[in-house]
């Protein structure tokens, strides 16, 4: 699947029109458990295609605050070695080993970092623009046709075990983004009563 020709810089982009297909998605998205993603996943020119729309991203200050670490089965296979022996030399409960079915499973991960620092604009807002380049990855993916799972676990929290990622100092896990397909479909959940969290205001 090709994306739509490049605009040029400064160019008038197309307006929104109503995307049936779109609302679908919006409107049936869930995400697949990670451990249950399989092959087929994205190839090389497809993930470039989802890094590409997952960084058309709100970004206040123009700060690109996120980058993205691409990890395909092998790398994540021994780290993963890593992050149980980690578990066991920290005293960790069993589970921590465990869920690293979770980090493994997919065809594709991408790790995406918050780069978040002090600068022009709060760090709240650069943390919450790394949150929205997770969703932007999830929804491209979906267009793609593929399944996809945003996991943190215990090691996105561990300074030691996200350094085995290539997570720098001050930098931050915003999520794992696992990528493939569901080996059975996924099961609708209860969603929130959007009125009760809702105030509207004349
Ligand atoms: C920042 C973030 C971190 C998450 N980390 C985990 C995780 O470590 N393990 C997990 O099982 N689900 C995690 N989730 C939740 C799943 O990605 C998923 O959203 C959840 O299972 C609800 O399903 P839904 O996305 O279909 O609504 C995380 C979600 C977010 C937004």
């Amino acid at each position: 699947m090709t994306l739509p020709s490049p605009v040029a810089l400064g160019a008038p982009l197309p307006t929104p029109i109503r995307s049936p297909d779109m609302l679908a998605r919006l409107a049936t998205r869930r995400s697949a458990p990670a451990q249950a993603l399989v092959d087929p996943g994205p190839d090389a020119g497809e993930i470039q295609t989802l890094l590409t729309l997952a960084a058309r991203t709100p970004d206040h200050g123009k700060l690109t605050p996120w980058r993205f670490v691409v990890l395909g089965r092998q790398s994540r296979a021994g780290i993963a070695e890593q992050l149980a022996a980690m578990a066991v030399q920290k005293g960790l409960p069993a589970k921590a080993v465990a869920i690293l079915a979770k980090l493994t499973a997919a065809p594709t991960s991408v790790l995406v970092i918050s780069t978040a620092a002090p600068a022009s604009k709060p760090v709240w807002e650069q943390e919450l623009s790394a949150g929205a380049v997770c969703m932007n990855l999830e929804h491209a993916a979906a267009a793609l046709g593929f399944a996809s799972s945003w996991i943190t676990d215990w090691y996105s929290y561990d300074a030691e075990a996200c350094a085995l990622f290539g997570v720098r100092d001050g930098e931050r896990v915003a999520g794992f983004i696992h990528i493939g397909t569901a080996v059975e479909p996924v099961l609708e959940r209860e969603r929130p009563d959007v009125t009760a969290l809702t105030t509207i205001l004349p």
